[in-house]
């Protein structure tokens, strides 16, 4: 950090100076590109805000505000039953969503053929404010043409989140920020400004990333925790700026160490910290859906089984309730740690935890404290976790009172039957000298080895800590190291420390951004949108979801990322309906999606790469470019297998398409698609088939391509010199491969983050050469042949009537419409010569012994 601080004050200055230059240009008084409708009381009339007399002096508007304020406070927010059934709801949304596209352009005649952009203002719907709320605005704008902070910030905050169920105006809201921004420097006016200028939100002004970069460094150096996430999340990956790792480790420090701060300023253990880290898809079966995507099919989720419990919770809580009410005690107990837990899919339930292990304890323990005589293992096993359960509520306050003696006692109890809670909870009361012990440091340190050796995360952050401030590194990294599988936050944030300061160790910049990025992902609560925006997803508020993924992806959040990305994504792809296309403005959404799947992409998503593949192949967002598809495809199935990425590059080496036109290579991705997933056999299957058919037509009739080297077919009708010739210009495999692993940009610098210099990406042909498909079952062969039979047959009729009518028609000579292979894409500059009379391959008869 030391070495960040001279870098950042030259930036300041010279952010300064800029900052002072751009706002001489630009006066921002002068708002001419924004508008400030100002939705009053009296239906919208624009109140002009930059009126030079000044004739009320701040107390008056101060008075206003404060009259606002005080209305604000009595409207209640909209009630928003969050529905239990997140699918459930989530397809009701989307069919209502378009059923009102397709009544809108089914019955309204004036069909607006410009979509909103994000973020569009709410322009069609008539200004509807409740009375409190009108009354609240009108006296808000009284207090504007005095330029109050307060005001501006109410009505920039109304007017783009739509607080109090105000109508949203990004202009408005755009105009107030940044007035606020400029007159006060207030950090949060200014990251709303920037965030503005980088995903050019609301559609009013042209993204402009320099200009975002510049007021998030205000804001960021003004201590806006968002602005300092976004700016590190942007000299990591090298947004719209060059990579630098020691200011991202510096911007990521700030920001977790206020989270560490947070954390430890709640009850004894830390806060808990609720996850909204996670992607919508997951819960939809991937990006491509159950199978197809690799996060659902793919080794991560193999390794994780929460996702895979994910959909089933509510089933694993039914029936855990059955056991536990047949008396079966490790059901209780398991049900207990669920709701004390609150894994995902499961909202955490203190209370019935709580009852739970009372529950369990009483087996125990009588009213008066005494020990029930000879209890069974399975007993004593469930009620000594228990009491470390209790004893740790009565730590730290959680539904019931917060209280040391008992916590003390309840410790006590499960001390005896060796539980690691309790353990730790004793060595805590130890620790700090609470609940009437003395302090002991050496009973504590006792305490916490035994816990930690067994494996309880707490304790393992505890005794790292005690080495790590003795300054033994080593053994303290160890077990920080342990205990981040228990996803302790405070380990990371220590082995984040020993990394960035080089204790006992090399310095690694690399490795402290990434564990400070992982504090300051995992204590949402300090900034995060992520939470709002998964409720606004819940209650089928679109606007406001795609608004906080999009927050929480600039701030570098992945699962922000490819959440904004999706939902910018689905409409296209779940109703690729021609009518949808009226919208002319698509652009601009599916641009940011792009986007945001290139940096998804980039933090390692496998489907987000393939995402972007479909993109450019297709030609969404962007210009199709069929080579950085390539590329995308190339690079999503060597990090790690996609089925999808697989079947896509085999299709392409199939056409052509991006790639070098090669049957043999198109095989082996085709063959890779199927090991990596084995539901894709069918469609596979077919595609081999048809392959098989198409060597086959491009081996007899002279192709240049490279066939599938398994394939038996005889090449003899070929001239002998033509054979030789072609032998030896396809000994050499000719994978120009655009340099793959290499992905495409969408909007930033810098290469990506893992593209480039793997090798073995290099010629993938190599190792595909050695093999020779033998794999093929008889039934295969046998299909194949058929088929083959089949094409023979057709050749020689088609040859047979082609001459017919060449004789006939005399020069004229047949074209390449014959090619049947509906697939083929135009350009594939190798395609097979086919039906040229020129070729000389052409010319014979066809092959007579087939
Ligand atoms: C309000 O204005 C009066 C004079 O106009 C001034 O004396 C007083 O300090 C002001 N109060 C505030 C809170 O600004
Ligand atoms: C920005 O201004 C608003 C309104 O005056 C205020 O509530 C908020 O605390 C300010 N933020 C900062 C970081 O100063
Ligand atoms: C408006 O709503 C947003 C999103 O819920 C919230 O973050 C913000 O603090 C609210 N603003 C005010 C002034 O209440």
């Amino acid at each position: 950090m030391a070495r960040g601080r001279p870098y950042i004050f030259y930036i300041f200055l010279f952010l300064s100076t800029l900052s002072i230059a751009v706002h001489a240009i630009e006066p921002v008084p002068e708002h001419g590109d924004v508008q400030f409708p100002l939705g009053g009381p009296d239906g919208g009339s624009s109140v002009d805000t930059h009126s030079d007399h000044q004739d009320e002096d701040g107390n008056d508007s101060q008075k206003y505000v404060d009259e606002a304020i005080k209305i604000l406070k009595t409207i209640r927010p909209p009630s928003t039953q969050s529905k239990r059934k997140d699918t459930t709801s989530y397809y009701i949304s989307t069919f209502l969503y378009y059923l009102q596209r397709t009544l809108d352009v089914l019955f309204i005649a004036n069909v607006p053929t410009q979509e909103e952009p994000v973020g569009g203002d709410s322009r069609s719907a008539p200004v509807h404010m409740s009375k409190p709320l009108s009354d609240a605005v009108h006296l808000l704008s009284k207090a504007i043409p005095a330029k109050n902070p307060d005001a501006l910030y109410l009505m920039a905050e109304m007017n783009f989140y739509g607080n109090w169920s105000h109508p949203r105006n990004s202009a408005t809201a755009f105009g107030f920020y940044r007035e606020l921004a400029s007159l006060t420097g207030n950090s949060t006016a200014q990251n709303m400004v920037a965030f503005m200028y980088a995903t050019g939100y609301g559609g009013i002004i042209q993204k402009d990333q320099s200009k975002a970069l510049l007021y998030h460094t205000f804001a960021a150096l003004g201590g806006n925790t968002r602005s300092e996430m976004t700016l590190a999340y942007r000299y990591h990956a090298g947004i719209s700026t060059p990579r630098n790792c020691e200011e991202a480790a510096f911007f990521y420090k700030r920001v977790a160490d206020k989270a560490i701060d947070y954390y430890r300023s709640g009850p004894p253990g830390g806060y808990y910290l609720p996850r909204n880290n996670h992607r919508i898809v997951d819960e939809l079966g991937g990006t491509y859906g159950a199978g197809a995507s690799f996060g659902h099919t793919g080794r991560v989720a193999k390794r994780s089984s929460e996702q895979s419990s994910l959909s089933i919770m509510d089933d694993i809580i039914e029936y855990l309730l059955l056991l536990s009410n047949k008396g079966e005690l490790s059901a209780t107990q398991q049900l207990a740690k669920l709701y004390y837990d609150g894994p995902r899919g499961l909202s955490r339930d203190l209370r019935k935890a709580r009852d739970l292990y009372f529950q369990l304890a009483k087996k125990m323990w009588t009213k008066d404290g005494k020990e029930i005589k000879d209890p069974s293992d399975i007993v004593i096993d469930v009620a000594s976790k228990a009491a470390g359960y209790l004893g740790r509520m009565y730590l730290r306050g959680e539904a019931v009172p917060q209280d040391y003696a008992l916590a003390r006692r309840w410790f006590a109890r499960g001390l005896k039957y060796a539980d690691t809670i309790s353990q730790h909870g004793m060595a805590y009361l130890y620790e700090n000298g609470l609940a009437g012990l003395d302090k002991n440091m050496d009973k504590a340190t006792k305490l916490y080895k035994t816990s930690a050796e067994e494996d309880y995360g707490p304790a393992q952050v505890a005794i790292g800590k005690i080495f790590y401030n003795r300054g033994e590194y080593g053994v303290a990294n160890k077990w920080f190291e342990l205990a981040t599988r228990h996803g302790e936050v405070e380990a990371y944030y220590y082995l984040a420390e020993i990394n960035n300061q080089g204790n006992g160790r090399e310095r690694s910049c690399g490795m402290a951004t990434l564990y400070f990025k992982h504090v300051s992902e995992k204590v949402e609560a300090l900034q995060a949108p992520l939470e709002w925006a998964h409720r606004a997803y819940k209650n089928g508020v679109r606007e406001s979801a795609v608004l906080g993924f999009m927050m929480a992806a600039e701030q570098g959040y992945e699962s922000g990322q490819s959440n904004v990305a999706f939902l910018l994504d689905e409409q296209k792809s779940r109703f690729p309906l021609d009518w949808w296309r009226l919208r002319r403005n698509d652009g601009v959404e599916q641009e940011l999606a792009l986007m945001y799947w290139t940096r998804s992409a980039k933090q390692q998503n496998i489907d987000s790469y393939v995402k972007m593949g479909d993109y450019y192949l297709a030609g969404v967002g962007t210009e199709p470019d069929t080579e950085k598809a390539a590329a995308c495809y190339i690079a999503a199935s060597e990090f790690q297998q996609s089925a999808q990425a697989l079947w896509n590059l085999g299709w392409m080496h199939e056409n052509g398409i991006g790639v070098e036109q090669d049957y043999h290579l198109a095989k082996r991705y085709y063959d890779q698609a199927l090991e990596t997933n084995t539901e894709a056999y069918l469609p596979v299957f077919l595609s081999l088939l048809k392959l098989r058919a198409r060597s086959f037509w491009n081996t007899i009739s002279g192709g240049k391509i490279n066939a599938i080297g398994s394939d038996p077919e005889p090449r003899k009708r070929v001239t002998v010199s033509e054979w030789m010739k072609r032998w030896f210009s396809d000994e050499k495999p000719q994978y120009t491969h655009n340099k793959p692993g290499e992905v495409p940009e969408a909007d930033e610098h810098g290469a990506g983050q893992d593209g480039g210099d793997k090798s073995q990406h290099g010629d993938p042909g190599n190792d595909y050469y050695g093999e020779e498909g033998g794999e093929d079952e008889f039934v295969e062969n046998m299909l194949i042949l058929g088929t083959m039979l089949a094409l023979a047959v057709l050749v020689f009729v088609r040859n047979q009537r082609q001459q017919r009518q060449q004789r006939q028609q005399g020069q004229q000579g047949p074209n390449g419409q014959a090619q049947g292979h509906g697939a083929r894409a135009g350009g594939a500059g190798n395609a097979a010569p086919g039906f040229d009379p020129r070729n000389p391959a052409f010319g014979v008869p066809p092959p007579a012994g087939l």
